[in-house]
């Protein structure tokens, strides 16, 4: 006589409970194995996250973009809440290509380009450069948006 099946094969369940485990260290993923390529935004992030001197968060990066910083324009203002999809400059009205590299691979490969727009952008809403952990924080919230 056969056994009756199982609701949900031990395989599946342990499967199931391995990427739940594995979730939220994923944000970490790019600190630990980051390639020795040049310019990938995995590099560029442990790279913030060395100046920093501390482990950057996906959560206050996100806080951080969606924030107003005491001026009129938040990073969403231009690059939209969910930067997933092209944004609208909120002054002129260009369309903007999504900023999350998962969407845009361009994105996070220049690394001058990448400095030049954190400094003019940074500026712009917050009225200083960011600090290499608020960049370290944002870049970090931006890898985890995935399609
Ligand atoms: C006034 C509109 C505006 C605001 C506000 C704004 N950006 Fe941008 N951002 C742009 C434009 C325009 C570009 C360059 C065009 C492009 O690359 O699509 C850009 C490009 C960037 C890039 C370059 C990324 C790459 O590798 O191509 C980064 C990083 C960036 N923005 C981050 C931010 C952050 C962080 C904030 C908030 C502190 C912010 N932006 C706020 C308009 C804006």
């Amino acid at each position: 006589m056969k056994p009756p099946s199982p609701k949900l094969s031990p395989v599946t369940a342990l499967r199931a409970a391995g990427r739940l485990l594995l979730l939220p260290l994923l944000p970490l993923l790019p600190l630990c194995c980051s390639a020795a390529l040049a310019a990938t935004p995995a590099e560029l992030l442990s790279g913030y996250a060395a100046q920093a001197g501390s482990a950057p968060m996906a959560a206050r990066g996100q806080q951080f973009f969606t924030a107003t910083h005491g001026r009129d324009w938040q990073c969403a203002s231009c690059h939209g809440a969910l930067p997933t999809q092209a944004g609208k400059h909120a002054a002129t009205g260009k369309p903007i290509a999504a900023l999350a590299p998962a969407f845009n691979p361009l994105r996070f490969t220049d690394p001058a380009k990448v400095e030049k727009w954190f400094r003019r952008n940074c500026n712009d809403v917050v009225g200083r450069e960011c600090s290499a952990a608020e960049k370290a924080d944002l870049l970090a919230w931006l890898l985890t948006l995935k399609p």
